[in-house]
């Protein structure tokens, strides 16, 4: 089965092919980081635009560089939810649009179950999974105990994961997106501050992350009015280890609670190398447990992952 995938649902306008679920026909993404890096996040109005702006070309180059022409095409999905409503519309209407035309079937693909699905382009799931979906937007453990059937154990109640690192960077004077940039720097301080770790309720699996980017904000601005230095990169590493911190725990919990033998990392903070490595340090420790994270460029938003999640709810009929 050869889908292709397209994803339009913030600031990446992206298009692959994929067959089978596994083989990468193609794989074109345009990114507008640099264009949202001047306002410090994603400006939806301009998004929207630029998506127009570009989708046709990212689109042809998509069956360019797989050599394909419609008529191979045997199912196309797309990210209809969640995202930028005017983004999203974006990429909605050119597939179904296509598909129309050359009389393919198009299907809804759910952004989130793409984030998961990127681990599949390079490791078997082995169920049931854990999935730990930390992106710009969202916080999410899910379980899985068969392919495309998603039960969501917890969520974040404020701040996305992503959106905090966003958020925490901006104050440090650091441009968007700074996650990366905070994930860098942590890497060269020492966790010298002390910040709040949310549990909640000890027993659930919901995230909080506003209690911990306002704590961090007073660091600041404390520092400020008595006229001290910060040391960014001593704050960037206190942040980052307290989070890290909260994920592995909640995830290694419902590791255990549900008896997995693999968990998942996905969306685009499951790039940050200190929640690589405090996740693989967990995980070792539990026995007969797998531990995947998609490779970078998998991490961030991308069409494959919408093409390969397109396969499997087709495959399955879910
Ligand atoms: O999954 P994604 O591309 O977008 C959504 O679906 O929301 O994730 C983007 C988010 C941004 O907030 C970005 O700062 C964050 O992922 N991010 C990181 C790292 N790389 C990207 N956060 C922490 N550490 C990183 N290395
Ligand atoms: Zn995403």
């Amino acid at each position: 089965m050869i889908v292709l995938g397209v994803e339009t649902s913030c600031d990446e306008t992206a298009v692959a092919i994929v067959k089978d679920g596994k083989t990468i026909l193609s794989d074109v993404v345009y990114t507008q980081i640099n264009i949202h890096e001047k306002y410090g996040g994603v400006v939806p109005e301009v998004a929207s635009r630029k998506h127009v702006q570009k989708f046709i070309s990212v689109f042809d180059e998509a069956l360019k560089r797989a050599n394909l022409t419609p008529k191979d095409i045997d199912l196309v999905a797309v990210t209809t939810h969640p995202g930028l409503i005017g983004s999203l519309l974006v990429g909605i209407n050119a597939a179904r649009a296509f598909a129309l035309c050359h009389k393919i079937k198009c299907i809804d693909i759910n952004h989130l179950t793409g984030h998961i699905y990127a681990n599949y382009i390079e490791s078997d799931f082995e169920f049931p999974v854990m999935a730990l979906v930390v992106s710009g937007g969202h916080t999410e453990l899910i379980l899985m105990e068969k392919h495309y059937d998603f039960k969501i154990l917890g969520q974040t109640l404020d701040d996305a994961i992503g959106e905090a690192y966003d958020k925490v960077g901006r104050v440090m004077g650091l441009s968007y997106p700074a996650g990366v940039k905070v994930d860098n720097l942590a890497f060269t301080g020492k966790h010298s501050y002390k910040l709040p770790l949310v549990y909640l309720d000890k027993n659930d699996y919901n995230f909080s992350f506003s209690g911990i980017k306002s704590a961090v904000l007073n660091v600041i601005n404390q520092a400020k009015m008595k006229n001290e230095d910060i040391i960014v990169e001593d704050l960037a590493c206190s942040f980052q280890e307290s989070v890290v911190q909260v994920l592995v725990d909640k995830t290694i919990n419902a590791a255990k609670e549900y008896n997995v033998k693999h968990i998942i990392m996905a969306g685009g903070v499951a790039a940050n190398k200190g929640l690589r490595k405090s996740m693989s340090e967990a995980v070792a420790a539990l026995e007969g447990v797998k531990l995947t994270y998609p490779s970078l460029k998998y991490c961030t938003d991308n069409a494959v992952m919408i093409a390969v999640s397109g396969y499997f709810k087709e495959k399955l009929n879910a």
